[in-house]
């Protein structure tokens, strides 16, 4: 893979609001025995019902857990939702913060992504930041200025960009079966490391992930892991078959 030695590629299977516990134990097993030593890490995001049980699943492999969502208060009155600290009592790792879903179906906002992604570096979450476009936004050239906007107002107040990665899943491409071209992706990806490095460091902005997301299939992994700053994949559909799953994880850690 032409990925950039600086970064170690990252895939993660976002399991969305799928499988019953029996069906998504038995996933995470097989994903287990399928998955090979990878130069990738590997992180599996089920529902929050299954989180401690594919954690056990996988507490002896390098694989990681992470989490779909969560909400950026501490504790409290917030009927329904889950805190950084409780996904970290857990043994979660990763969060996914601002999918396009959370933000379309349940009207997250860039403020809220930004309390978020506060909270969970706190916590010691490794946050994976969502950000896209639609694709009336793309077709009246307002793909950056969207970009921009998402990553700017999610790194508020925001340190340094350790731990932090992020995920370009144009909401066009998300679930359609319909990919951006390796260049697209390669093209926004870029345009998101080089807003990163003038908003902190170019060094910081060489070290951060930042992964694509959007009908990624074994077909079209390597093409679009072959691009040098495509750090990994976000995967949805694909990620439930573990076949799949494997042999997306295989293009990103060959050559
Ligand atoms: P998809 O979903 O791979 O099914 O397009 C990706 C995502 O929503 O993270």
């Amino acid at each position: 893979m032409a990925n950039n030695q600086d970064r170690r590629p990252l895939i993660a299977g976002n399991w969305k609001m799928n499988t019953t516990i029996d069906q998504g134990l038995a996933l995470a097993k097989d994903i287990v025995k399928t998955i090979t030593p990878t130069k990738a890490d590997v992180v599996l995001c089920p529902p929050f019902t299954h989180i401690t049980e594919v954690g056990k699943i996988v507490a002896d492999t390098d694989i990681e857990v992470g989490a779909q969502n969560m909400f950026y208060e501490e504790s409290g009155a917030y009927t329904g939702e889950i805190s950084a600290e409780m996904l970290i009592s857990i043994g979660c790792n990763y969060v996914i913060i601002g999918h396009s879903e959370r933000r379309e179906i349940f009207k997250e906002t860039n403020e809220d992504v930004n309390k978020k992604l506060h909270a969970a570096l706190k916590a010691g979450l490794k946050p994976i930041v969502a950000v896209g476009e639609t694709l009336e936004e793309r077709e009246q050239n307002k793909t950056e200025d969207k970009i921009k906007n998402q990553v700017t107002k999610a790194l508020v107040g925001i340190e340094s960009l350790e731990n932090i990665v992020f995920a370009y899943e144009p909401i066009w491409a998300i679930g359609t079966g319909k990919t951006a071209t390796p260049e697209q992706a390669n093209d926004v990806n870029r345009y998101i490391r080089a807003i990163l490095g003038s908003l902190y460091s170019p060094d910081q902005a060489k070290y951060t992930r930042i992964i694509y997301g959007g009908s990624v299939n074994p077909e079209n992994a390597d093409i679009l892991m072959n691009e040098p700053d495509i750090d990994g994949a976000l995967v949805g559909g694909a990620c439930l078959k573990c076949e799949h799953f494997a042999q997306i994880i295989n293009s990103a850690s060959s050559g």
